[in-house]
């Protein structure tokens, strides 16, 4: 199987007014586009979600769209600011919208924050959700520390090596990808 056989969705976890993730986020993109993958960035404030809306008890509009494209996806890449020490409401209601769509599929994790330490605690409640929602979160994930100075204007990484960091992440999400779709197609 060739990376362009492939979809994966990166999920920009925040829809805070003025977030540093999304230069994140169209980072990761970046570097899963160069693999030769399919991608796509879901951002979560597109949803306009307010309250929990789950598809086994009533299909919206918006869900139906979600559903379809969780659907076709491979992989997902969740891009997550720590809030609190855990990930935003806001990611939590739109991942709740469906379950079945996420099943047997790779959830490569990635920390964001202010701080030194790039989202090592809201990876690890990361963990316990995606697999919970029946995703395989593969290790190892990325971690964007002080994410507001890390990219500059047009989103060029500031780090010349943060590309090498971000990458054992993707191949991972890609192994995972490829390995599971068989899986999943000879079922
Ligand atoms: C409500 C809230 C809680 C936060 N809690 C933490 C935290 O627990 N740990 C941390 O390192 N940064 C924390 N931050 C700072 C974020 O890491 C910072 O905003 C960073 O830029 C990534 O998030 P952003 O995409 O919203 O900008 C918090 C920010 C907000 C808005």
């Amino acid at each position: 199987m060739e990376n362009s056989d492939l979809l994966i969705l990166i999920i920009l976890g925040t829809g805070r007014e003025g977030r540093a993730s999304d230069k994140a986020a169209a980072f990761v993109q970046k570097l899963v586009a160069a693999t030769g993958a399919n991608t796509e960035l879901i951002d979560v404030r597109d949803s306009g979600l307010t309250t929990t809306h789950a598809d086994w008890m009533d299909d919206g509009v918006f869900a139906a769209d979600w559903i379809k494209t969780a659907t076709a996806a491979d992989g997902f890449i969740i891009v997550s600011p720590e809030y609190n020490d855990f990930f935003p409401g806001e990611l939590k209601l739109f991942l709740d919208q469906t379950m079945k769509p996420y099943s047997r599929k790779p959830a490569g994790l990635v920390g964001t924050s202010s701080g030194q330490w790039g989202g090592t605690r809201v990876v690890e409640e990361l963990r316990v959700y995606t697999s919970r929602l029946g995703m395989v979160a593969v290790q190892p994930p990325a971690y964007f520390p002080k994410v507001q100075e890390a990219f500059d204007e047009a989103g060029a990484p500031i780090n010349p090596k943060l590309a090498e960091f971000t990458q054992p992440m993707i191949d991972e999400v890609l192994w995972y990808a490829k390995a599971l779709k068989t899986a999943r197609t000879a079922d």
